[in-house]
Parts: structure tokens; sequence; C-alpha cells
């Protein structure tokens, strides 16, 4: 049996509450959460998920990086179950790349994002986890943790004409790879 569920879309306030943390990650409701949004998460062309995109708001995200017709050149990971993650940057360096996000169809755009950070979250079996992210996966984390603050990619877009349509994102991305 599969769960899944509606995605908020932009304009939904859900998207815009600081989600809360996670301190029951053994009962029953918080593992029907993560077996919700792993269904709903696989159901989409999508490489990440956080609760708050079907409308929970608590702090777990999913980052499951994957090639896709959304992101053809994503590197290929096993799903990654993340409670109540925190991050910070290992530099100031930060590069900008395409974004998308499962809330906001139809829509891509250039963000900058810290290139290598040290991420900490618990694991689904209540174990502490340290590990270092680089490139395509740690701007994956960093997409979804704004998703915990309330806040989405498009906040961090700096120049209006970074924002592209998918149909025209597409057709750029075609000419240059
Ligand atoms: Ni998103």
């Amino acid at each position: 049996m599969t769960h899944i569920r509606e995605i908020a879309q932009l304009g939904n306030p859900v998207l815009r509450h600081p989600a809360e943390i996670v301190t029951d990650i053994d009962s029953s409701e918080t593992q029907e959460l993560i077996r919700v949004l792993q269904d709903t998460l696989a159901s989409t062309q999508g490489v990440g998920i956080a609760a708050p995109q079907i409308s929970v708001s608590r702090q777990i995200i999913i980052i499951a990086s994957r090639p896709s017709t959304r992101y053809p050149h994503a590197p290929l990971m096993t799903p990654t179950v993340m409670i109540n993650p925190r991050f910070k940057a290992l530099s100031d360096d930060k590069e900008k790349d395409w974004e998308g996000c499962l809330s906001i169809p139809g829509i891509r755009a250039l963000v900058p994002r810290y290139k290598n950070i040290l991420i900490t979250y618990t694991d689904t079996n209540g174990l502490l986890i340290e590990t270092c992210l680089e490139g395509f996966v740690a701007r994956i984390f960093q997409h979804e943790f704004d998703h915990l603050e309330g806040k989405v990619y498009l906040d961090n877009v700096v120049d209006n004409r970074d924002i592209f349509s998918e149909s025209e994102y597409f057709k750029f991305i075609a000419q240059t790879n």
C-alpha cells in the first residue's frame, strides 16, 4: 500500500512556517509520516522533499539525488531520511546552479549555495549522524533545509533574471549540454 499525499503549493501558509523539532522518532505517527514522505517523493521526479511540503510542519527531510528528466546530471544515491537536520558551511565558497521545487511547478532558477557543508541529523533509528556533503547533494540539502525554516529557494535568488520558465530552462540546458 502506498501513502501519497498532495504537495503543498507556493502560497500555502504551511510552506512559510518554521517546522517543529521531532522528539518522538519511534512513535508510530512519526514512522508513518516518514513512509508517507518516502512514497510521495517516489511518486515524483523530485530529488528531495521536506515534511512541510505535505503540510506537516515537522523537521524531517529526504535527500534522494538520482538522474531524472528533471535533473539529468544528478548523482545516484540511496534516499536518506534526515530528522532535525543542521548544517554549517565548511568554506564561504558558493556556486550558482539550477533548482526547482515540487511546490513551485513550472519554474527553475539559479541559486547560490555553499559547495561544501558539514551536516548532522538523526536517522530513522534515532542515531545521530555527522557527515560532509558537496556539490549537488549539498545543494539539495540546503534547499530542503530552507523548507524547514519556512523559506523557499526563490527567496535566495539574487537576480530576477535568474528565474526561468521550465520550458525555457529545458531549451537552454539542451543548448549547453
Ligand atoms: Ni522544494
